[in-house]
């Protein structure tokens, strides 16, 4: 907990779309995997700026799967929201698109991910943020299911021992 007043979801949910260009494609001329990573960090940069009004910086990028083609021509969505604030730290939930728009093919969801970013004062460390404030299930949800993540994280980072890991010892138990 801290003082400042913590902030809706929606406040600082962002959206951003592109249209993939030559440059932007491998041989294949599907969207290379690099640029989408840059362009969900992006966005997710600006989510959390949003909410913690202030420089923040990627901490953590979670696994990404690339199960979908983004071709040449399409358009691409990328979806971000604060699942979670914690001390410094926020959880941004990504959600990406793809829309033939010759074809009217509908926006077709192609991968998700979580980024952790850290909000910075003006000295460069790591600084509080607001906490979030879920409103609807689907927010609730991510909510609850952040402490989980964070922990897998921390753990994966080398950042926790497994046996402080509580919420997921809870699951095992
Ligand atoms: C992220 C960074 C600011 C953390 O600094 P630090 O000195 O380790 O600070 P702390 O140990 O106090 O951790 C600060 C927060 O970061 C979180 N954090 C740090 N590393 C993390 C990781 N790998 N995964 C998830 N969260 C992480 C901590 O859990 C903590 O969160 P909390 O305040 O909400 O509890 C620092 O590592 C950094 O500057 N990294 C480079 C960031 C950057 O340049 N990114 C762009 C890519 S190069």
């Amino acid at each position: 907990m801290n003082n400042i007043e913590a902030k809706k979801v929606s406040e600082s949910f962002t959206t951003f779309t592109e249209l993939v260009m030559p440059n932007d494609t491998n041989p294949m001329n599907n969207l290379m995997g690099g640029n989408l990573l840059k362009w969900m960090d992006v966005v997710s940069g600006i989510c959390a700026g949003k909410h913690a009004r202030k420089v923040a910086v990627t901490a953590a990028v979670d696994n990404v799967s690339f199960s979908r083609p983004i071709k040449i021509g399409d358009v691409v969505t990328i979806d971000a929201q604060v699942t979670r604030a914690f001390h410094s730290s926020m959880e941004i939930f990504i959600e990406v698109y793809k829309e033939n728009i010759r074809t009217n093919s509908g926006k077709i969801k192609c991968n998700e991910a979580y980024y952790t970013f850290v909000a910075l004062d003006d000295d460069g460390r790591p600084t509080p943020v607001p906490e979030i404030i879920p409103e609807t299930d689907d927010e609730r949800h991510r909510y609850e299911r952040a402490l989980r993540r964070r922990e897998l994280r921390l753990i994966l980072g080398g950042r926790m021992k497994p046996e402080e890991a509580t919420e997921l010892k809870a699951l095992f138990m």
